[in-house]
């Protein structure tokens, strides 16, 4: 029996000398302790960023993480005390918790058959861990209410994880803390670890949902994400046929938008995972509450910086930040550098400038304190403000000329923007990371300036279904304006903006 309210001696030590949120982030901590399970979590990632995010889960919580065939998926094991630090990594969008992986699923060739397989896999399958899991996270996860859903697309319905739309909750951590009290209440309640055997059937499901005979049931939803070529059956059929098999097996209902449990049905070529969603929207949304046309995904963000490997002191600049994406992720994180951004559209600056507000108010006591390590000016990025081999990173999102721009003004704007960004770089030991879709442009523009930049490596994206590339390039050691590939008068079709620039932080 696992008595989660015996931590109370524990936690008098614990909480000795600390301020009251301390106290219940240590408490919150002693209570997931004692509900120590090992569990495989899931996560999808920005795709082309499954390295990166596999790099922060060995970092933060030395779990080693396997990149699945299926692209924007990572997969590892931990123990349930380390649940509420998963939700605090960068690099992930939406978590799961794994029922049953099979590596190598033989599919059978007819649709017949294959429902059969379905309706049967749900009885077989080990569902009590992970919905456990489910639960204990549902504790540490404030529901105040249901929380608005957006109508299902049809993309949804067939299952297209990464296609849900629109969330609106900015972050997950903060919510965290706040239910303390209803976790102490329900870990006092329960005995998690407890099974027991030879129950009959009825027994076992209540058991495992924790619901009395005759209780309201839970609702659910099943979505199925499929990918690879060689299936006779549709994302839509799995679901339809996997779900009424679950429906029967929990005697749950189904419900599409108003749904407490999502199974996850994912399947890859041979690969399928069944899981269990632990976010009901994905975490990528943290830091942004004034979006743009454009605004990157946090994770995204989170992504190209753990590219640039940020050091102390460092300065880090985000000439074209938009709405502030990537530098309010920078900030967040490595608090020990200086950021930089700034933008040439007076809408985008001041959206930056009301989403590192929201931030600061959130996470400073009402926006009274000094504030954070960045600083927001309205420039044009092909004549910057700045003295030159003053910075030691650049990280920018360029405009793709699709939504923003145009592909014919990039032919102009990039190596303007290149040459810009190597006289203000330090040479030698500068780095850029940029992401752009016009990859025909920027690999032009690259050229031109050679002399200046060293391409170092190429990472593919997939930002809202366009193939990107984020570019990572060295400064060379050439001193600017010491060749001709710098001899180019920055240009001036968006207007030098120097003398009407202020500082948008004030
Ligand atoms: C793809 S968007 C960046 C989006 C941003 N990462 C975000 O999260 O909102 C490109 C940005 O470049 C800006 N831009 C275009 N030309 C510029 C220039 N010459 N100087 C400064 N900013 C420029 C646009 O105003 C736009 O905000």
């Amino acid at each position: 029996m696992l008595a989660v309210g015996g931590s109370n001696a524990l936690c008098q030590f614990a909480f000795h000398g600390l301020t009251k949120q301390e106290e219940r982030r240590v408490h919150l901590e002693l209570i997931m302790q004692e509900l120590d399970q090992t569990v495989t979590i899931g996560a999808t990632v920005p795709t082309g960023f499954e390295h990166t995010a596999a790099e922060e889960v060995q970092e933060k919580l030395e779990a080693t993480a396997r990149v699945s065939k299926n692209r924007g998926r990572i997969y590892f094991d931990i123990t349930t005390d380390k649940l509420l630090k998963v939700h605090q990594l960068k690099s992930l969008d939406n978590l799961f918790v794994v029922v049953k992986e099979y590596d190598d699923y033989q599919f059978k060739t007819t649709k017949e058959e294959v429902q059969i397989d379905w309706q049967e896999l749900a009885a077989k399958l080990p569902w009590t861990n992970a919905l456990e899991v489910w639960k204990l996270n549902n504790s540490i996860k404030k529901k105040k209410g249901r929380r608005k859903r957006t109508k299902p697309t049809k993309s949804d319905q067939c299952g297209n994880v990464g296609t849900k739309s629109t969330d609106t909750v900015p972050s997950d951590t903060e919510e965290l803390w706040e239910d303390l009290e209803a976790l102490e209440v329900k870990g006092n309640q329960r005995d998690v670890s407890s099974q027991p055997e030879n129950d009959s059937e009825e027994e076992k499901r209540s058991e495992i949902q924790d619901q009395e005979p005759g209780e309201t049931p839970l609702k659910f939803r099943v979505t199925c994400n499929r990918a690879g070529d060689k299936h006779c059956f549709t994302s839509n059929d799995a679901a339809r046929d996997f779900g009424g098999a679950v429906q029967e097996f929990f005697q749950w209902k189904a419900d599409m938008t108003k749904f407490d449990v999502e199974v996850l049905l994912n399947i890859h070529n041979n690969e399928v995972v069944v899981g269990i969603a632990l976010t009901v929207e994905s975490l990528h949304r943290r830091n942004i509450t004034h979006f743009g046309p454009t605004t990157l995904r946090s994770t995204l963000a989170y992504g190209m910086l753990r590219l640039c490997k940020p050091q102390v002191s460092d300065v880090i600049v985000d000439p074209m930040c938009g709405t502030g994406a990537i530098p309010l992720e920078g900030v967040m994180e490595w608090q020990n550098s200086f950021f930089l951004a700034g933008d040439n559209n007076g809408t985008a600056v001041s959206r930056t400038r009301s989403n590192i507000k929201h931030i600061l108010k959130r996470t400073h006591d009402g926006g009274s304190s000094s504030g954070l390590p960045l600083d927001i000016v309205q420039w044009d990025l092909c004549n910057l403000p700045m003295r030159s081999s003053s910075v030691d990173v650049i990280i920018t999102d360029m405009p793709f000329g699709k939504r923003m721009g145009s592909k014919k003004k990039n032919w102009e704007l990039y190596p303007s923007c290149l040459r810009e960004m190597a006289r203000v770089c330090k040479p030698g030991t500068g780095k850029a990371v940029l992401l752009t879709q016009d990859k025909k442009c920027f690999l032009k523009a690259l050229s031109q300036t050679e002399g200046l930049w060293r391409k170092l490596h190429t990472v593919w994206v997939n930002v809202g279904g366009l193939h990107a590339g984020v570019f990572v390039l060295k400064r060379t050691a050439v001193v600017f304006g010491t060749i001709s590939e710098d001899a180019m008068e920055p240009h001036t079709a968006t207007g030098s903006q120097k003398g009407s620039m202020k500082d948008a932080s004030e």
